[in-house]
């Protein structure tokens, strides 16, 4: 079912900002590594109305209508939000949950101490470097939620049964903290979802995901998120009082002369690849790139044009997971009006064998694809009839 959604602006978006309130997220107790749910039913570092739901209660409805039509606004709230996109009562709720875990990542990020090798911070009694916190703090919020059955992260490549349901439910892969080695550069990292309906992260496609997000730590914290149901990619920021509001949707993405090419070393045993990045040199391109993949393919959702580039050569192999980064990150540039490609095809219709699959995968506009897919293996699946050429 496809909902067709309209947004609009609701007046001034912003409150005046109080002062930051993380008194719940500060002090959480230390969680067992079974993720046990007794663990999990004395949480503090879940939000109120997270926590006074019971299981009971989060039946999974159907649509009524195949012909749903919502109207979300700019300065809703993300539960109204998704209220509006989606009747699965079970995806709402394991995206609220999600967003209460990236809350709290936010904050351990924010106020990790980086030393030589890591940054950390303290959870419960422990003191944890931050990306293995963040692993924590996602399984936590996934077994939680009562709606996921399995879990799978970059930290832990296997599948971890959350306890929920088959039908009706969902299994979610994650990266918990993209860009850990510049975080104690204070560069931005983020954290990367893909959401599976029922048991299956092998056999299945990044089409097949549901839903997928990136939470993003820079300046500001926000919560990018695209489902299936409806159209464009969501933007989400985190406000003072610790509330999550919809800023900005991406429906298309644009050309414009940005690149951000990973993997660079590949070029020099990849004669297309150093051809390609000599063009974006010569046609002037602007260069934005962090190392870190979430922000420089947000950069691509946020400014509506651009193009991000990983690519492998015999000495440098593909290093991007297919399952943890690549898939869902597809699924928000797609959504977003985007492209995405291995060199041959969307990384949407890339069928992931193993759960720690690799890839090469460049993300952007329509005609950055086309050439990147030309100059790389000689044509694209997406050659239009009229010439390639990227706007000023
Ligand atoms: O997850 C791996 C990662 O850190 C990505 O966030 C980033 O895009 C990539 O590695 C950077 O790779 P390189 O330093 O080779 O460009
Ligand atoms: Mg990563």
């Amino acid at each position: 079912m496809e909902t067709s959604l309209t947004c609009c602006a609701r007046g001034a978006i912003l409150p005046t900002a109080s002062s930051q309130q993380y008194s719940t997220l500060a002090s959480p107790r230390s969680v067992s590594p079974s993720f046990s749910s007794k663990s999990l039913r004395g949480s503090s570092i879940y939000g109120d109305s997270l926590r006074i739901v019971p299981r009971s209660s989060l039946k999974v409805s159907k649509a009524k209508s195949s012909a749903l039509v919502t109207k979300c606004e700019i300065g809703d709230s993300l539960e109204e939000f998704l209220t509006k996109s989606t009747s699965d009562k079970g995806l709402i709720r394991l995206m609220m949950c999600m967003g209460e875990a990236l809350r709290t990542i936010a904050f351990k990020v924010r106020t990790a101490s980086c030393g030589g090798t890591a940054c950390v911070n303290s959870f419960g009694d422990e003191q944890l470097a931050v990306d293995l916190l963040a692993n924590k703090l996602l399984f936590e919020a996934l077994q939680y939620s009562h709606f996921c059955k399995y879990a799978c992260s970059e930290e832990v490549p296997e599948l971890q049964d959350m306890g929920g349901p088959v039908e009706g439910g969902f299994s979610v892969a994650f990266d918990p903290l993209d860009g850990s080695s510049i975080v104690d550069t204070n560069f931005t990292v983020g954290t990367i979802f893909g959401v599976w309906p029922g048991d299956k992260l092998t056999g299945v496609t990044g089409g097949d995901q549901v839903a997928a997000a990136m939470g993003i730590f820079g300046p500001r914290t926000t919560y990018v998120l695209a489902l299936k149901d409806i159209p464009g990619t969501h933007e989400f920021l985190l406000l003072d009082e610790g509330k999550w509001q919809h800023v900005k949707d991406t429906t298309t993405i644009g050309e414009g002369k940005m690149f951000s090419p990973g993997n660079l070393r590949a070029t020099s045993d990849n004669t297309e690849y150093a051809k390609l990045i000599d063009y974006y040199v010569r046609e002037k391109y602007t260069l934005r790139y962090t190392g870190g993949m979430v922000p420089d393919v947000n950069q691509i959702i946020v400014k509506e044009k651009g193009i991000f580039t990983n690519v492998a050569s015999p000495s440098a192999k593909a290093k991007l997971r297919l399952l943890f980064e690549v898939a869902p990150l597809g699924f928000l540039i797609e959504k977003a009006g985007g492209y995405s490609s291995d060199g041959k095809q969307s990384v949407l219709d890339k069928v992931i064998n193993n759960l720690d699959e690799r890839t090469q995968v460049a993300y952007g506009s329509k005609n950055e694809i086309i050439r990147f897919e030309e100059m790389l293996y000689g044509s694209s699946r997406l050659k239009a009839a009229q010439p390639v050429g990227a706007a000023a």
